[in-house]
């Protein structure tokens, strides 16, 4: 059987429903979405505990990581969180900021779903679930018919072909490397992916902080010039929390991070003030008014660290300038990440140079298109790269 819609969007996540439904809404084009799952927006629904960081009210180019810094400026000037703001506030769905600028809906991601699908279904987008789609072919010579799509044994002939499969991570929700393949069929490359906002796995050496699984505390983690202030959580696979995550962005292989575990005190002023009134105290006991016993325990046989056990009357100079580097300055090396099992995003992907970024087509390949976390555009944790998903479908839909 032939079918033909003008604009085919492959994929139903949060860049495809939302560039459906702007192309719709803008001419009542006729577009039809394609996707192998068996439900619209699944990364939506899981996304923020439940409840869908949908935006972040602070959006600056600088929260993204691209091999092009300057490819997300334009989509996210043209279509700013202010806007989604305003649509997410039309439907009267209730939110509320957490930490950082942070949005999330009070009642559930759900109804962020429900805004797309809602807007879908007032521009009649043709919404096509469970699809296996065989593959694209290019149609030369016909302005009407540029991309053929076989799909579910029938195929879909179109003139503009928009990709929004997303990255790779969670296999579980329906991601794919379908976008990839579909860059390199036309000879765009891929930025090699890489799971990221990810947790970090122990090295051997370090699985005895496996005992510590279930502490959280606030730290300072950096690698490079980066650093992120947040909550660090032990698990009994390596080290998670929003701080690392973060910090996965932009972590290397094989590269150790810094991790602050005293962001808010200095801990050679702490002993210094207490050494005049507490002499006798041990180490081991300052450390623990500070951080958690179990941690503190661990730690010094961890780090060797027999001034552990000293008082603070015993305690150097040169002591005290070891303890300021391991407390303030702990170089953790990872074994490596959780992988797409569990990351919220893929870093890497279709190659921002040989794309648009004012109308995310391919520079190369008339009436093909690529939107969302396919790019090779990752955000912070916080919002962004919903922001992303939303503005790139717009600036998509207003070129198309
Ligand atoms: P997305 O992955 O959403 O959609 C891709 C769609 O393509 C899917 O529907 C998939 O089924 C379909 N597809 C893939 N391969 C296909 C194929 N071969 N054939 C047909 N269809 C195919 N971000 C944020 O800003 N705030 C947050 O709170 C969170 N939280 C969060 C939690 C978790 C658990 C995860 C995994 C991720 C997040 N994220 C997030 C990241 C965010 O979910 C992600 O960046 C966006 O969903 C990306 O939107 P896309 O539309 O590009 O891809």
């Amino acid at each position: 059987m032939n079918h033909y819609s003008r604009t085919i969007v492959i994929g139903a996540g949060a860049a495809g429903l939302f560039c459906a439904a702007e192309l719709a809404k803008k001419c009542g084009q006729n577009v039809t979405i394609l996707d192998s799952g068996k439900k619209t927006g699944r990364k939506i629904l899981m996304s923020g505990g439940g409840f869908c960081n949908f935006t972040n009210l602070d959006v600056r180019p600088s929260h993204y990581l691209s091999q092009n810094p300057h490819f997300v400026k334009s989509a996210l000037a043209r279509f700013t969180q202010w806007d989604f703001i305003s649509l997410v506030n039309e439907y009267g769905i209730a939110y509320h900021e957490k930490a950082d600028g942070q949005l999330f809906c009070d009642n559930s991601a759900q109804d962020i779903v429900d805004l797309l699908e809602d807007q879908c279904k007032k521009g009649n987008v043709n919404i096509q679930l469970r699809q296996q789609i065989d593959g694209v072919e290019r149609v030369e010579n016909d302005s009407r018919v540029r991309f053929k799509v076989r799909a579910n044994g029938a195929d879909w002939a179109c003139q503009n072909l928009v990709i929004a499969t997303g990255g790779l991570s969670m296999p579980a929700l329906g991601a794919s490397p379908f976008g990839y393949k579909v860059a390199e069929q036309f000879a765009i490359p891929i930025i090699p992916p890489r799971a990221s906002l990810v947790p970090f796995t122990y090295l051997e050496n370090d699985k005895i902080f496996t005992a510590l699984s279930g502490i959280s505390l606030d730290v300072n983690v950096g690698f490079g010039n980066q650093a992120f202030r947040g909550d660090m959580l032990f698990t009994h696979r390596g080290l998670s929390g929003p701080a690392i995550l973060q910090i996965s962005n932009y972590w290397q292989p094989n590269e150790s991070i810094r991790i602050d575990l005293l962001p808010n005190q200095s801990i050679v002023d702490f002993i210094m003030e207490l050494k005049a009134t507490s002499p006798n105290m041990l180490l081991k006991t300052v450390l623990s008014q500070l951080l958690p016993k179990r941690l503190v325990d661990l730690w010094i046989e961890y780090q060797r660290l027999a001034i552990g056990n000293k008082a603070l009357a015993q305690i150097s100079k040169a002591d005290l300038q070891i303890l300021d580097l391991l407390i303030h300055q702990w170089q953790f090396q990872p074994n490596g990440t959780e992988g797409y099992r569990t990351a919220e995003v893929t870093l890497g992907g279709v190659d921002t140079q040989y794309i648009s970024s004012k109308t995310m087509q391919a520079n190369n390949v008339l009436g093909l298109y690529f939107i969302g976390e396919v790019l090779d555009v990752t955000g912070w944790l916080g919002g962004y790269n919903f922001q992303w998903a939303w503005s790139s479908a717009y600036a998509c839909a207003r070129a198309i």
